[in-house]
């Protein structure tokens, strides 16, 4: 192996950078030459590529976003758009790839490297994280810290006013973001998508909250059944007594300077990728396990689902709760 890409590709996530600078001066210092992709594979189907050396990637690794920038590419998941890739990695003489993102990254090169036997690395970088075969993602701690800043704020306002605060973390599908933070931030409540009957967990909350009178926040994922909105108006119809606000966290989850968790994450996880695709390795994502690195196939991280800890949301909420003395 001589020359390698490196992309990003999905949503961007705090830490990738870092991935980045990782991969290139690993490679680099390995006699490997690098070239950087941009914006995800659409860069690799539209022959959108520039060269990378280690002095490139001087001074990113505090920085949040992705200087490559990402895309979400539909065009890549065609069998032509995959062609057209393949041939202008052969025309500029790549013969490794190191794709950072999601699992729709992951799909995707799942198939890119399975139709063409070109050798693929992934590394794990979501906010969400919800990848199956690591334990965390590159850009899930800044979030989670990004999160806690941010309900710390909001609780002034809800126990100055005595309000009860649903507050909308991302997460896609899953619930981790809003498990962890809620812990974090001593949620009363934390409504996930993995749980069902999220609005009746909200009103039994609520009813037992109606003797104390105390303000709340309610930690909500924004992939719940039924929607934070909807959810929040319906109690608020029920439980006309209290005043209930939602916010809603958005994007600034995704944004910010890396936490020095994620870039140390980020470093190992871009060390590890380049030395997986010199042993030979291919069609696999890098993670941790119990503190260990680990190799998981992409065929088995797109297809199973990393659970959340249902115990871990009880205990959360356990202690974000109390019952008062009569
Ligand atoms: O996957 C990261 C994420 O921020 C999710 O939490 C969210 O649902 C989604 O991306 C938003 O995607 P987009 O960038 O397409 O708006």
């Amino acid at each position: 192996m001589k020359h390698i890409g490196v992309l990003t590709s999905g949503g961007d996530a705090p830490g990738m950078n870092a991935a980045i600078r990782a991969v290139v001066r690993v490679a680099v210092n390995n006699g490997l030459k690098v070239t950087g992709i941009l914006e995800g594979y659409n860069g690799l189907v539209k022959n959108n590529f520039i060269p990378i050396d280690s002095h490139s990637v001087s001074g990113i690794i505090q920085r949040g976003g992705t200087f490559l920038r990402a895309a979400r590419s539909p065009e890549f998941h065609t069998i032509e758009g995959q062609k057209n890739a393949a041939d202008n990695m052969k025309k500029n003489e790549m013969d490794g790839l190191i794709v950072i993102g999601g699992d729709g990254t992951f799909r995707g090169a799942n198939d890119f490297s399975s139709r063409f036997a070109f050798p693929v690395i992934g590394i794990p970088g979501t906010i969400d994280n919800d990848i199956y075969g690591t334990e965390y993602t590159i850009g899930y701690d800044t979030c989670l810290n990004t999160v806690v800043e941010a309900v710390d704020k909001i609780r002034d306002t809800a126990s100055s006013h005595n309000r009860i605060f649903f507050v909308e973390v991302m997460g896609h599908e899953s619930g981790f973001v809003a498990m962890h933070s809620g812990l974090a931030c001593g949620a009363e409540v934390i409504l996930i998508p993995e749980q069902k009957n999220q609005l009746e967990k909200a009103r039994n909350f609520l009813s037992a909250r109606a003797r104390t009178n105390k303000s709340s926040v309610i930690l909500v994922a924004e992939g719940v059944e039924g929607g934070t909105m909807a959810i929040a108006e319906k109690m608020q119809a029920e439980f006309p007594q209290f005043e209930i606000r939602v916010s809603v966290l958005g994007y600034i989850q995704r944004g910010g300077s890396p936490s020095a968790r994620d870039r140390i994450l980020a470093s190992e996880l871009g060390t590890a990728a380049v030395h997986a695709l010199l042993k030979g390795k291919s069609a696999c994502m890098v993670g941790f396990i119990n503190g260990k690195l680990h190799y998981e196939s992409f065929n088995t991280a797109v297809k199973m689902h990393k659970k959340v800890n249902v115990d871990f949301v009880r205990m959360a909420e356990s202690i974000g709760t109390y019952t008062p003395m009569d």
